[in-house]
């Protein structure tokens, strides 16, 4: 049989979902399981986006779309962001609107990248970036972040990739707010990652999804709008965590041109359009629900707030202080357990389903992320439970 298989063999499916298929099957045989692996709001998304999509299905609206979107919805996404960011992108020449800001990592990864070029990923990072680039037959380059430093880009490490690696460098992927580690890269680390971006001809592939989420007064500072950055940046924003919409399946990439192009090829070719009753509940209802998405971070902020406090109550336990995302990445090397042993017992013993750090590359052997998007009440049924197994431990 012919070798149909080379790009895939070597990646391994998400283990967040072998998590998930564990935390119901335990679910199943009558445990009670506090969720904190998952990586959505437990909010419901606001009425008036419901609203708006509900319409559109009554009218009629159940069929194909403009392939990149329809216009309200990309004029909409090129307001957010001129008036967030100061950039002038074009709703008709420069925004994608995809199923999902997945795809749309997907689709900038594969439509840019290729054989012979490297792709550098700050990790710990979001799994796709990787698979992304083993999807395009690109070299994915892992670069630790500095952990315990406040999880800083570490500007050692990526000169010495950039001079030393044999699949030249060609792209950076950046993801603030960060998930896993909850961090946000200040404006001074955005700027030095901007000139590096600059010294060495990378095109950044700027993943936004959580820029609404973060609980400083500043907004976070987009690599885009770094001057020189617009023309050598994708952006990848979406809907799922800011507006409680990850069923919707609906995000976007803005891409200056000649970047734009090859991204919706892929576009094109995976999906042909995002569903359409989701991108008419998002046009109609986004400007709406600003008051709703106030509510969801000042909740978040509140459980952020908890989680910071239980925790500082365990002794031998630390973590990164989240300031963005919904998530805690907690340094459990004390317990003397390796991350997967840790969140698998932690699970089966406590019912507590948590996401090990290795998950996310090497420099997260160690810690466990735990998401903070769930209720008060049952992230205080999680942390009384994660305490325990910590006494236990120590
Ligand atoms: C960093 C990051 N990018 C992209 C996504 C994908 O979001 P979506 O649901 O819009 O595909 C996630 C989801 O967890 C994420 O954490």
């Amino acid at each position: 049989m012919v070798n149909i298989y080379q790009r895939t063999k070597n990646m391994e499916l998400s283990y967040i979902r072998t998590v998930v298929e564990k935390a119901r099957e335990l679910e199943k045989q009558g445990r009670s399981i506090v969720h904190l692996q998952i990586g959505e709001p437990d909010f419901t998304t606001p009425e008036p986006i419901i609203e708006a999509a509900v319409e559109a299905l009554r009218s009629g609206q159940t069929h194909y779309g403009p392939d990149e979107g329809i216009e309200e919805l990309r004029q909409l996404v090129a307001g957010q962001i001129k008036s967030r960011k100061g950039l002038n992108f074009d709703p008709l020449e420069n925004i994608i609107i995809t199923a999902g800001a997945s795809e749309a990592v997907f689709d900038a990864i594969v439509g840019l990248s290729g054989p012979g070029q490297g792709v550098i990923i700050l990790e710990p990072a979001f799994s796709n970036y990787y698979n992304c680039c083993l999807c395009a037959g690109s070299k994915p380059l892992y670069v630790p972040l500095a952990l315990e430093d406040k999880c800083r880009p570490d500007f050692n490490s990526l000169g010495k990739i950039v001079n030393e690696s044999p699949d030249k460098p060609a792209f950076l992927v950046l993801n603030n707010p960060h998930n896993p580690t909850g961090a946000l890269f200040g404006p001074g680390a955005i700027k030095q990652l901007a000139d590096f971006a600059l010294q060495y001809d990378l095109v950044v592939i700027a993943d936004e999804i959580y820029e609404n989420i973060h609980y400083g007064d500043e907004n976070p500072l987009s690599i885009a709008s770094v001057p020189g950055m617009e023309e050598r940046t994708v952006l990848v924003g979406g809907f799922s965590k800011t507006y409680a919409m990850t069923g919707w399946r609906l995000g976007y990439a803005a891409a200056p041109e000649p970047l734009y192009e090859p991204i919706q090829k892929i576009h094109q070719y995976a999906v042909t359009c995002a569903a359409t009753f989701s991108q008419l509940g998002a046009a109609g209802g986004l400007q709406k629900s600003e008051e709703d998405v106030r509510r969801m971070v000042n909740e978040l902020d509140r459980r952020r707030r908890y989680v910071m406090d239980r925790l500082d109550q365990i002794k031998g336990m630390t973590y990164i202080r989240p300031e963005g995302a919904f998530y805690f990445f907690i340094n459990i090397a004390a317990s003397g357990l390796d991350c997967m042993d840790f969140s698998r017992r932690l699970l089966e013993e406590q019912g507590v389903a948590v996401i090990p750090g290795s998950t996310f590359g090497p420099s997260g052997k160690g810690f466990i992320r735990v998401s903070y998007a769930n209720s008060l009440a049952e992230l205080e049924k999680g942390m009384d439970r994660l305490t325990a197994f910590w006494q236990n431990l120590c």
